[in-house]
C-alpha cells in the first residue's frame, strides 16, 4: 500500500493526544486511512499573514500522519478564497450564475495560490505516493503539479455537485478548469447526476466524451470518473447519539419541549441551503395546521459562514429577520415557534437533539450530498424514530429513500410533508427509517475512501 497524500483547503488537524472529537465522518475516515498507510494531509492554515510571501510550512507529526500547513497572504485568500472559489465557483457549482461575481484579479489568485500549493507540496513528495486531492478550492492542483514533473497518481473528490454545461459556460473560464480536472487519474462525483453533468460539460465544449468503463478523453488526456457517494460513520454515530442524550444541554433541551414535537434544522448559513423558503414553508404549516399550533417547535442550527463574502452577509440579516416576524405573527405568551440559533453547536449536543427530533427538515435549494440529512437518520431511536423530509436536490435524496422528498421551492407541498411527518404512524415510521439505516451502514465512510482509494490505484 502506497502512503498516502492528502490535500483539502482546510485541514482538520486533532487535538494533540486525542481522537478529533468535534471531526465530522470525512475527516475521521481520511485520518484513518491516513494512520493506516502513513502519509501526509496538507492545506491552509486557516491564517493569513499581511507579509507579501507567507512563511514556510508547518510541519507537526501526529503519529504516522504529518500535518503540513500554510499561511495565506491577505490577498490570497481574499482572491483565492472568498473571491474565486466562493464567489465563483460555489455559485456556478450550486446553479446560481446570478450570483456569481467574476472578476480577473480573483481567477488570477486562485490559479496563482494553487500554483504556490504545488510548490509547497512537491518536495514532500516520494515517487510512490498515491495523492488524492478534494474541494473545488484546488481543482488546478493536479495540472500544476503534473507540469513540476509530479507523475504520481492523482485523485481528485468534487464534494460540491457539478453543473450542467450551460450554468458551467457561463463561467469565463471554464474550459481551464475542465482542463484541470482531466489532469487527475480519478475524478469523483457525488452522485451519477453530477457525472452526467461532468460528461455533458465535455461534450458540449467538445472538449472530450465519455469513452465507456468510467473512462474519459479530454485532448489527448484519457482519466477516469465516477461515482462515490460520501458515507458518515454510521455505527459510531448512531451510538454516540444514543449516549448524547443525556448530555445536560440535551436534556434541558428535552425539558424546555414537554409536551411538544421538535422540528430540527442544522445548516451552515449559506444562500443553497433554501434557509428562506424553508421557513416559510414551516410557516404555512402552522397556518394550515391549527391542531399542531403550539404543540411544535422549530430548531433551526445555523452556525456563521464566508461572513465576508456580501451574499452571505445579506443572508444572515434575512434570516434572523424572518425567523422574527414568524415568530412575532404567531408566537403567543407561552410558545415560541422557531427557535433560532445563529451560531455553532458541538456534536454531542447536535447528535442528541437529532435524536429527540421528531422531523428532520433538510431543504437545501442545491447540495453536493448533505451529510446532517444522514447524520440525522443514523441518531434515531429504532423504536420510536423521527421522519426526514428531505430536497429531492441534494445529493443525499439519490440514497435515501425512506425519506419524505420534498421541492424546496414548493412552500406549500413542503409544508404538507411536515404535517406528513408530524402524523406519519409508527410502522411507517420504522419501515422507511430501517430502509435508509441499511443504507447508510452499508455505505459508511470507510467505504466511501476505500472504493475511493482502490480505483485510484487500479
Ligand atoms: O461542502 C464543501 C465545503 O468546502 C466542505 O468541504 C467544507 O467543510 C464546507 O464547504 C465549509 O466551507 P468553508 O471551508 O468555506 O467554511
Amino acid at each position: 500500500m502506497s502512503r498516502l497524500v492528502v490535500v483539502s483547503n482546510r485541514v482538520p488537524v486533532p487535538e494533540k493526544g486525542g481522537a478529533a472529537a468535534s471531526a465530522g465522518g470525512l475527516a475521521v475516515a481520511l485520518l484513518a486511512a491516513l494512520q493506516e498507510r502513513g502519509g501526509i494531509w496538507m492545506g491552509w492554515s486557516g491564517k493569513s499573514s499581511g507579509d507579501n510571501e507567507p512563511g514556510p510550512l508547518s510541519l507537526e507529526e501526529q503519529g504516522k500522519i504529518t500535518f503540513a500547513l500554510t499561511d495565506l497572504t491577505e490577498k490570497d485568500v481574499d482572491e483565492y478564497y472568498f473571491g474565486f472559489a466562493n464567489r465563483v465557483l460555489w455559485p456556478i457549482c450550486h446553479y446560481r450564475l446570478d450570483l456569481a461575481e467574476y472578476g480577473r484579479k480573483e481567477m488570477a489568485g486562485y490559479f496563482r495560490v494553487n500554483r504556490f500549493f504545488a510548490h509547497r507540496l512537491a518536495p514532500l513528495l516520494k515517487p510512490d505516493d498515491t495523492i488524492w486531492i478534494h474541494d473545488y478550492h484546488l481543482i488546478p492542483l493536479a495540472a500544476e503539479l503534473r507540469q513540476m514533473g509530479v507523475k504520481n497518481r492523482i485523485g481528485f473528490f468534487h464534494h460540491i455537485p457539478w453543473p450542467p454545461a450551460d450554468v458551467l459556460a457561463a463561467m469565463p473560464v471554464h474550459e481551464e478548469i475542465m482542463r484541470g480536472l482531466a489532469a487527475y487519474d480519478l475524478v469523483g462525483f457525488q452522485t451519477d447526476h453530477d457525472l452526467e453533468n461532468f460528461a455533458g460539460c465535455l461534450r458540449r465544449e467538445e472538449m472530450g466524451d465519455a469513452l465507456g468503463d468510467g473512462r474519459f478523453n479530454s485532448g489527448d488526456k484519457i482519466f477516469k470518473g465516477g461515482v462515490y457517494g460520501i458515507g458518515i460513520e454510521t455505527e459510531a454515530f448512531a451510538k454516540f447519539a444514543r449516549k448524547a442524550v443525556s448530555h445536560a444541554m440535551v436534556h434541558k433541551a428535552k425539558e424546555s419541549i414537554i409536551g411538544r414535537d421538535l422540528i430540527i434544522g442544522v445548516d451552515r448559513l449559506d444562500y443553497s441551503k433554501g434557509l428562506t423558503q424553508r421557513i416559510d414553508a414551516f410557516e404555512r404549516f402552522v397556518l394550515n395546521n391549527p391542531a399542531h399550533q403550539r404543540n411544535v417547535t422549530y430548531l433551526q442550527v445555523t452556525p456563521k459562514s464566508r461572513s465576508e463574502v456580501p451574499e452571505y452577509e445579506q443572508m444572515q440579516r434575512t434570516v434572523a429577520e424572518q425567523a422574527g416576524r414568524v415568530n412575532g405573527a404567531l408566537g403567543t405568551v407561552d410558545w415560541v415557534p422557531i427557535r433560532y440559533i445563529n451560531r455553532s453547536l458541538s456534536r454531542p449536543i447536535l447528535a442528541g437533539l437529532y435524536r429527540l427530533a421528531k422531523v428532520g427538515l433538510v431543504t437545501p435549494l442545491r447540495d453536493g450530498m448533505n451529510l446532517v440529512a444522514k447524520e440525522y437518520v443514523a441518531a434515531q431511536n429504532p423504536d420510536d424514530p423521527g421522519v426526514l423530509v428531505l430536497s429531492r436536490f441534494a445529493g443525499a435524496a439519490r440514497e435515501l429513500k425512506g425519506a419524505l422528498l420534498v421541492n424546496p421551492y414548493d412552500i406549500v407541498g413542503t409544508a404538507n410533508a411536515i404535517a406528513r411527518a408530524l402524523n406519519m404512524p409508527l410502522e411507517e415510521r420504522q419501515e422507511r427509517w430501517q430502509r435508509m439505516m441499511d443504507y447508510l451502514l452499508e455505505h459508511d465512510v470507510s467505504r466511501w475512501c476505500d472504493d475511493f482509494l482502490n480505483d485510484l490505484a487500479a
